[in-house]
């Protein structure tokens, strides 16, 4: 499919139907997400997969947003490691593991897989409930899986503003 195809089709899924994930099509998901590029190539971001069924079962205790999907992918990156702007002291940490998330975002879509970003969640809990590092930061959980047959655009994702909106040429 052609790029702006693919961009224009994929959409946030928030049905799964009861099929895995098989562990090629993981794996090629996760791989794009490692050829991302992260401020200095330093790829300070780390991607728990969340797919035993108690790894899930905890997922779903810890919120709704977990939907039914087969996979989840928690993100963080390691403070300590991630750039630092020497301008303004701004850490972008959360710019590169939101670089590696389209990646994979757009991967998983190129395969016929269903993601939806998930950025209302208690991070906090999900690091403690999963044992995360204390050197990590927690930004962004994703689900991946199969799209049931119920699963469609939401009326949001046809509210692209228009260019004239957002971009200004100087
Ligand atoms: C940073 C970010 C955070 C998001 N957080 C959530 C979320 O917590 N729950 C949810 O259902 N969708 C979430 N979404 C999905 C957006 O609502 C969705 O991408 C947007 O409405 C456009 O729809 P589309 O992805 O179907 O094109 C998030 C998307 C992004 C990029």
């Amino acid at each position: 499919m052609d790029f702006t195809e693919l961009a224009r089709k994929r959409y946030s899924v928030r049905d799964y139907s009861g099929e895995p994930v098989s562990d090629g099509d993981l794996d090629a998901v996760i791989g794009v997400g490692m050829l991302a590029p992260t401020g200095k190539n330093i790829q300070p971001q780390r991607v728990y997969v969340i797919r035993s069924p108690e790894g899930i079962a905890k997922a779903r205790s810890l919120t709704r947003m977990a939907f039914n999907a087969p996979v989840v992918l928690m993100v963080s990156y390691k403070k300590d490691e991630a750039w630092v702007c020497p301008f303004d002291g701004h850490c972008i940490g959360e710019t590169d593991v939101a670089i590696v998330s389209t990646h994979m975002m757009l991967k998983a879509a190129e395969l016929g897989l269903g993601t939806c970003w998930i950025g209302c969640f208690d991070a906090a809990a999900f690091a403690e409930a999963f044992g995360v590092p204390d050197d990590e930061k927690v930004v962004h959980l994703m689900t991946l899986g199969h799209p049931s047959e119920k699963a469609e655009p939401s009326p949001m994702h046809y509210a692209s503003k228009a260019p004239s909106d957002v971009v200004r040429y100087l």
